[in-house]
């Protein structure tokens, strides 16, 4: 039985992994169609429509048990959801640059696991529809849509560190047609991130601002965090993990400096139960929630950072992501309560808006069980 006790709590990561496979079938029969994004105090998941940017966690959580488990039913509940998500290509929708958020966890990781040909087509199609929306002139990936009213209208010219999660498909696609056209495109934006939002310190912005037409770095905005220059935890963790991925796939040890540096500030910053305020640099601390998001996604991508640094320096990363997660696993989970659909509690989706505030989220389950299954030996990065 493997222990990991390093701390005030500890957890048996094997009853652990069987708890959430129990789990993982309970949360198959609750929710069903649906594609969960957020669960409320009813502990009921909603069902959001597909175009959304979480709509491929859910399927990418089916994919992990598969892997690890061999059971047919995972793979069965999983097949559907490439085919669910492609539809909006071809009818009004609202995809944007989150394409990989939500083709990585299906129809790549199915082409990977599968084999199936129609998979593979339709991975290439969101690493194309991905690519197309580079703008040369500022050497970025643009985020989101024009819609007239949005919190994000006149963004043309924006990009967003989330962004860096999405860069493993432009990968995948350059492998896959042995095309490093795609690969060209994720080095740009990557470089563009490195220099523009990640801090001195460590931290990231949420948004940059540049002109459209000649690519000019124009401001920083505070977007989903509390303000300019403040600190979005999430956002931090999509910088820590999003680097750390770029390190895997090129080998270039700026980005694997970056993911340390952006580490060091998102661990040093933690509250003393190791889990993050949704943003680290908040005024009125007392009154902030926590974003367990954030937290699961960052366990993720330091258990990743420990096996790119050397031996001596791993400890750190790998410590505190098992910090993080006993932590979650103690006291952000739902595992007294059977009814409730979500894995973990006290999630934070979009703090200035006021909206999904202290809620389950699809996502903050998803890089929990990731993280969870890495720690168990799974090895298959989606991102
Ligand atoms: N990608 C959007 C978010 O993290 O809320």
């Amino acid at each position: 039985m493997q222990q990991v006790s390093d701390g005030n709590l500890s957890f048996d990561i094997d009853k652990l992994w069987s708890d959430l496979q129990t789990k993982v079938d309970r949360m198959m029969v609750q929710i069903g169609d649906k594609s969960p994004h957020v669960a409320r105090g009813d502990g009921i998941y909603d069902n959001n429509p597909t175009d959304a940017w979480t709509s491929g966690f859910w399927p990418g959580m089916l994919w992990i048990m598969y892997d690890m488990t061999g059971k047919e039913h995972y793979k069965q509940a999983a097949w559907h959801w490439d085919r669910n998500i492609e539809e909006h290509f071809v009818k009004p929708s609202n995809l944007y640059h989150d394409v990989g958020f939500q083709f990585l966890p299906t129809a790549v990781i199915k082409y990977k696991l599968t084999g199936d040909a129609d998979a593979r087509r339709i991975g290439l199609e969101a690493a194309n529809f991905l690519a197309g929306r580079f703008n040369i002139a500022g050497n970025f990936i643009r985020a989101w849509n024009t819609i007239p009213g949005a919190w994000h209208e006149g963004n043309t010219g924006w990009a967003i560190i989330d962004c860096m999660m999405n860069l493993p498909l432009l990968f995948w696609a350059s492998e896959e047609l042995k095309d490093p056209r795609f690969k060209h495109i994720a080095m740009a934006h990557a470089e563009t991130a490195l220099k523009h939002f990640i801090r001195e310190d460590g931290s990231s912005c949420h948004i940059c601002c540049f002109d459209p037409e000649t690519g000019e770095f124009i401001r920083e905005i505070g977007g989903q965090g509390y303000a300019a220059g403040s600190a979005w935890s999430r956002g931090t963790g999509w910088a820590l993990y999003g680097f750390s991925a770029m390190y895997r796939m090129t080998g270039q040890i700026r980005f694997l400096d970056a993911a340390k540096r952006v580490a060091h500030f998102f661990v040093a910053n933690l509250e003393e139960d190791n889990i993050p305020l949704w943003d680290f640099r908040v005024d009125d601390r007392e009154e902030a929630p926590r974003d367990t998001s954030a937290a699961a996604l960052a366990a993720s991508g330091l258990i990743d950072i420990s096996k790119y640094v050397p031996a001596s320096q791993a400890k750190l990363y790998i410590n505190k992501a098992k910090d993080i997660l006993r932590s979650l696993t103690h006291n952000y989970s739902t595992w007294d309560q059977p009814d409730h659909q979500a894995i973990l509690l006290q999630g934070t989706g979009h703090k200035p808006l006021g909206s999904n505030i202290n809620v389950s989220l699809i996502y903050g389950d998803y890089y929990y069980l990731e993280a969870i299954a890495k720690l168990m030996g799974w090895n298959k990065n989606m991102f």
